[in-house]
């Protein structure tokens, strides 16, 4: 029987489907195993489904000698070197499409709340700081009719343009390449230089994959172009922003306020971060719906139930 170790307890809706054919171990333990743990616990087996938490470098994948996929349980796959999965001839998947619409929901959950000072104000009403109305209390910056500039333009991207139609902003976005016109007409959207887009946007959400094109992308250079009022918001891959100069140009009221689910060197978070009212703060919760998660599980399970059966994942990454 094919053997299948999972670093941690998924959805039942795809580990069901994974014990009805492997003998399947899962990981017993809220943190990510050690090195040494998963290449013990993995050596032997025929596939791998780790958390995007987990570093599967070249050591782990030459020591696990069976090894025929690595279906990961993300839609990012930064944390696996594909380079030393391929020479090995393992195949490697994810869960695209999966978590498209609920990380959309996410950001503009950050962005409302960054924007609007939700978790400050909440905060000020549990403090009981609240004693009467105030016309100037807790002013925080208009939505609607804004501009929005999106980096990263993949399916996610994409799902953030589709709401903020709905409250009629100009749509920017930057990508490596641009979508065609026909498209940009569909989505309402702009092709815009990086430069550009962070002068002239209100609000600028972060929905690119990490890559060495993306890493400090956003750093003191970019932070500095950015408008007084302007948010940002990321919920693709902490490394994108160089959370130090953020942090520093927050305190700083260089822009108006942040909204994060991702962080540099997860899970810590840069202390200055955690003292600052101006930025939301989420535990990488983007893809957390029941719904997202469940559809995740299912796609790792489908993607190893083809390798094991002789054919290519469904979701191939390399
Ligand atoms: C989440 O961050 C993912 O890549 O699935
Ligand atoms: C999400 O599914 C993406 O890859 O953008």
């Amino acid at each position: 029987m094919s053997k299948v170790f999972v670093t941690r307890k998924i959805p039942d809706a795809g580990l069901d489907l994974l014990k009805d054919k492997y003998e399947v171990e899962v990981f017993s333990s809220t943190t990510n195993p050690t090195k040494e743990q998963l290449i013990t616990k993995a050596q032997d087996a025929d596939a791998l489904v780790p958390l995007l938490s987990d570093e599967i470098d070249e050591e782990v994948i030459n020591k696990c000698i069976n090894l025929k996929i690595i279906a990961n349980y993300a839609v990012g796959y930064d944390n696996i070197d594909l380079k030393a999965a391929k020479e090995n001839n393992v195949f490697v998947s994810n869960t695209p499409g999966s978590l498209t619409e609920t990380t959309a929901d996410m950001t503009w959950t950050l962005l409302m709340a960054a924007a609007r000072r939700v978790v400050e104000s909440d905060k000020y009403v549990r403090d009981l700081k609240y004693d009467g109305w105030g016309p100037e209390l807790l002013l925080g910056q208009k939505v609607y009719g804004k501009t929005i500039g999106i980096i990263g333009f993949g399916r996610i991207g994409k799902a953030v343009a589709k709401r903020a139609a709905g409250f009629n902003m100009k749509i920017l976005y930057n990508k490596r390449t641009p979508l065609s016109d026909q498209k940009e007409k569909e989505l309402k959207a702009s092709y815009t230089e990086l430069t550009d887009l962070l002068k002239r946007s209100d609000f600028v959400t972060i929905n690119a994959a990490l890559n060495e094109s993306t890493y400090h992308l956003i750093d003191k250079k970019e932070l500095e172009m950015m408008k007084s009022n302007a948010v940002l918001v990321n919920t693709g891959r902490g490394p994108i922003i160089n959370e130090k100069v953020l942090a520093q140009a927050l305190e700083d009221k260089e822009i108006f306020a942040a909204g994060l689910d991702v962080y540099e060197k997860e899970p810590e978070i840069y202390p200055k971060l955690l003292k600052l009212d101006n930025v939301v703060l989420t535990p990488h919760t983007g893809s957390a719906t029941v719904d997202a998660r469940n559809k995740m599980a299912e796609m790792v399970a489908a993607n190893v139930i083809a390798v094991l059966s002789g054919n290519k994942p469904l979701n191939q990454v390399v």
